[in-house]
């Protein structure tokens, strides 16, 4: 009916099946521990809809950050013991591991050097961003470290870097180092703006994508991609090759 009346065109296709993808890898539900959800309560609630989603498994990643969120294994797994407690007492059958999304700043490329064994997901894999901002310098070495200690690097977000908007030249030239490109979901709703979303819509048209995810923080985020579920471009994305289902 608002469709009708504000003229939009409501699209035809059907509504999407998020089960197709299997795995959510990039998520923020350890509560109390960074910036995603508050309570256990939330936790549990957002770990509910993923199920009636039909996801399989979440991989939850708490942000290690040492400004902000000085995350340790031993705080994340602590935490993960936590809510698959309460996931029992509320009867969730989904899947839950946690790894942890981490900032690349000096303690990052200090860990790397120093051997310190990282939190990972599936087959070595290591979800990591950068500053949204500004272009971190020492890129190169960070991707050289991630390499050569025989990780592989899942760079989150891409679309969302203001200093690589326009272009996805970049997406292009460090999957071919072997960098994995992870693009979030609302991104395609328009949730981070309108330059985010052509940004999001570009990667998917040239094929830049090897995991999709929610970076769900709290149930807003779910809400916002299930009213969304009929656009072309969820649809188009889960033609690609994407990763996700490795996860499984
Ligand atoms: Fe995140």
């Amino acid at each position: 009916m608002f469709g009708r009346l504000f003229g939009r065109k409501q699209p035809d296709l059907p509504q999407f099946d998020l089960s197709k993808f299997g795995v959510d890898m990039h998520s923020h539900l350890i509560p109390g521990i960074d910036d995603g959800s508050q309570s256990m309560d939330e936790t549990i609630a957002m770990l509910a809809k993923f199920e009636s989603f039909g996801y399989k498994k979440i991989v939850t990643t708490p942000h290690i950050m040492s400004d902000y969120y000085r995350n340790t294994p031993e705080i994340i797994l602590g935490g993960l013991e936590k809510v698959k407690v309460a996931m029992k007492e509320h009867n969730l059958s989904i899947e839950l591991e946690a790894a942890a999304e981490y900032y690349f700043d000096e303690t990052l490329l200090k860990k790397l050097e120093e051997k310190e064994k990282l939190l990972t997901f599936g087959d070595n894999y290591v979800l990591f961003e950068f500053s949204f901002h500004s272009e971190p310098s020492q890129i190169d070495r960070l991707y050289f470290e991630f390499l050569s200690q025989n990780y592989k690097p899942v760079l989150a977000h891409f679309e969302r870097y203001a200093f690589t908007l326009g272009s996805v030249d970049r997406a292009a030239q460090w999957r071919d180092m072997g960098i994995n490109i992870q693009m979030n979901f609302n991104s395609l709703n328009g949730h981070y703006g309108p330059e985010v979303k052509k940004q999001a819509q570009l990667l998917v048209d040239e094929k830049l994508v090897d995991f999709v995810a929610t970076d769900c923080h709290r149930m807003d985020h779910l809400m916002i991609l299930e009213l969304n579920l009929r656009s072309s471009y969820i649809h188009k994305l889960a033609d690609l090759p994407l990763k996700n289902t490795l996860l499984l």
